[in-house]
């Protein structure tokens, strides 16, 4: 019995070792393909500030007043102000995470400034895919 354990357990051990090395390199092949994703270019030009009012006006400030404006920069060098309201609005859109599978359809939605919504629905329904476009972790396919 001894003598037959001891010939065992190297090889049981040698077993689990593999089992780690496996999941290692499985885990390194994900972090390779994350370095590796092409980074994404910010064509933007319309950015958030703080901003207060000032007689009726909305001015951009330094210092932090709780009050945001997206501070659009028009072609003819016009500023333009538009305070964040943290309305979110969703109309007619569709998307799909795959050219042609289409997971939303026509999805219109309305959330007020600091109002609370639930998405109840079944698995595979939508409610994940919504609050990624929420985040903008993907774009939108039409609207
Ligand atoms: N990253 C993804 N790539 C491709 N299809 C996806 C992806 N995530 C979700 N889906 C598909 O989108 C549909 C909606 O999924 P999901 O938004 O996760 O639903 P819920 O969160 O309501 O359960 C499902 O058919 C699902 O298979
Ligand atoms: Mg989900």
């Amino acid at each position: 019995m001894q003598l037959s354990k001891t010939f065992t357990r190297p090889i049981g051990q040698i077993s689990q070792q593999l089992n780690t090395i496996v999941r290692a390199l499985a885990g390194g092949k994900r972090i390779f393909e994350l370095m590796d994703e092409e980074q994404e270019i910010d064509n933007g030009y319309v950015t958030l500030v703080n901003a207060k009012y000032e007689n009726g006006v909305l001015i951009e400030t330094k210092e932090k007043t709780g009050t945001w404006a997206w501070k659009h920069p028009h072609h003819d060098g016009r500023l333009e102000y538009v305070e964040l309201k943290g309305n979110i609005e969703l109309t007619n859109v569709d998307f799909g995470y795959e050219e042609n599978k289409m997971i939303l359809h026509d999805i219109s939605l309305y959330a007020k400034p600091g109002q609370k919504i639930a998405f109840v629905g079944a698995t595979g329904a939508g409610k994940t895919t919504i609050t990624n476009l929420l985040n903008r972790f993907y774009d939108i396919e039409d609207r």
